[in-house]
C-alpha cells in the first residue's frame, strides 16, 4: 500500500494479492474454513482518493459504474466501522469524499475490494487523526473480511485462521521480485460458492515447501510448489477455465509454475525473469487469450 498526500487528503495505492500457496485445514463451526496461504501483494493497483470532511457522511464515487457505492461496498463498509470506534460526540462530525479508481478485477480471488478496504481504514485513521493501534486497526480489519488484515501487513505473509492471523514473511532481500503473467478472463466466482464445493481433505498439504522456494526468492523452486486446494472446485463451477490451465500447461518450460489465484478467476504463470514474463504474456494474447498482464511481486 502507497500512501502519498495531495490537497487536502490522501492519494492511495490498494494492490492486488496472488495467494501461491493456499491448503483447506477443516471447515469451522462457524461455518468459515482454517486454512494457511502464502500471500503476496503484486503492482496492479486501485486508486483511492480520500478528502475528509465534517459532513459525517461517507460519499464514494467510482470509475466503474457497476460497482454498488452504498454500504455494501468494503469501503464505506471500513469507513462506518472506523468511525464507530470514536465517541458519539466526535463520531458525528467524521466524514469522507472518497473516490475510487477501479484497476483490480472484481471476483477474482485478487482481493481487490479487501485491500481497498484496508487502504480506507489506513487513510482514515490517519485522515481523521484516530492513531489506532496496529492491533487495533488489524482487528477492524478482520471484521470486514477474511483478506483485509493481510493487506495492513503485505507485502507478503503466511495466513491462517480464516485468514485473518497474518504472519508477515520476508523475501530473500538479494533476490529479484517474482514475475507472473496474470490472466483475468471475463468471469467472476463467488468466494461464498467456491467455498460451498469444497470438501476439505483428510490429510492437507504442507506450505513449507512453498514457503522455502518463496523465501529463497528462486522461481525454479517456487514453481512446482504452488498449490491451491481451491482450483478443482472454481474449474468445477466455471469450467471456462480449464483451457486458460492447459495452454500455459502446453506451453513448458515458459513458466516454472502456474496456479489459479484464491477463490478465482484470475489465474497466473510464475516466469523465470521480467523477459520471458514479457515473452509469455505476448504468445497468450496471440492465442487469444484476452486480459494479459506482466506483474511483479511487492516489496
Ligand atoms: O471473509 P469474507 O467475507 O471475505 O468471506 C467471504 C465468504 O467466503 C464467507 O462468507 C465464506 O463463505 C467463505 N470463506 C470461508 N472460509 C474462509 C474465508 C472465506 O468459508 N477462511
Amino acid at each position: 500500500m502507497i500512501l502519498r498526500p495531495i490537497a487536502g487528503g490522501l492519494e492511495i495505492l490498494a494492490p492486488a494479492k496472488l495467494n501461491l500457496f493456499l491448503e483447506i485445514l477443516g471447515k469451522r463451526p462457524d461455518g468459515y474454513h482454517e486454512l494457511e496461504t502464502l500471500m503476496v501483494t503484486i503492482d496492479l493497483y486501485d486508486r483511492l482518493r480520500i478528502i475528509p470532511n465534517d459532513s459525517g457522511m461517507i460519499r464514494l464515487q467510482s470509475n466503474d459504474p457497476t460497482l454498488p457505492t452504498d454500504d455494501s461496498n468494503l469501503v464505506v463498509r471500513a469507513a462506518n466501522r472506523l468511525r464507530s470506534t470514536v465517541e458519539p460526540g466526535r463520531a458525528e462530525r467524521l466524514g469522507a469524499a472518497i473516490e475510487l479508481d477501479k484497476e483490480i478485477p472484481a471476483q477474482a480471488g485478487l482481493g481487490g475490494g479487501s485491500s481497498d478496504a484496508a487502504a480506507t481504514l489506513r487513510g482514515l485513521d490517519q485522515l481523521w487523526e484516530l492513531n489506532s493501534t496496529p492491533e487495533e486497526l488489524t482487528e477492524l480489519a478482520g471484521q470486514i473480511g477474511s483478506d483485509v488484515p493481510f493487506f495492513l501487513h503485505g507485502p507478503s505473509a503466511l495466513c491462517r485462521g480464516r485468514g485473518e492471523q497474518v504472519e508477515p514473511i520476508a523475501l530473500n532481500p538479494e533476490s529479484a521480485p517474482f514475475q507472473f503473467v496474470l490472466i483475468c478472463p471475463p468471469i467472476g466466482l463467488s468466494t461464498a460458492a467456491v467455498y460451498g464445493g469444497l470438501t476439505p481433505p483428510d490429510s492437507p498439504t504442507d506450505a513449507n515447501a512453498a514457503l522455502e522456494g518463496f523465501r529463497n526468492g528462486d522461481p525454479d523452486k517456487l514453481g512446482p510448489e504452488l498449490f491451491n486446494r481451491l482450483q478443482p472446485v472454481a474449474e468445477r463451477i466455471a469450467p471456462e477455465l480449464v483451457p486458460i490451465r492447459t495452454s500455459l500447461d502446453s506451453m513448458g518450460s515458459a513458466f516454472t509454475g502456474h496456479l489459479m489465484s484464491g477463490s478465482g478467476s484470475a489465474y497466473f504463470g510464475l516466469a523465470r525473469d521480467r523477459d520471458a514474463a514479457l515473452d509469455a504474456a505476448r504468445r497468450l494474447r496471440q492465442l487469444g487469450t484476452t486480459t494479459v498482464r506482466v506483474v511483479q511481486s511487492g516489496f
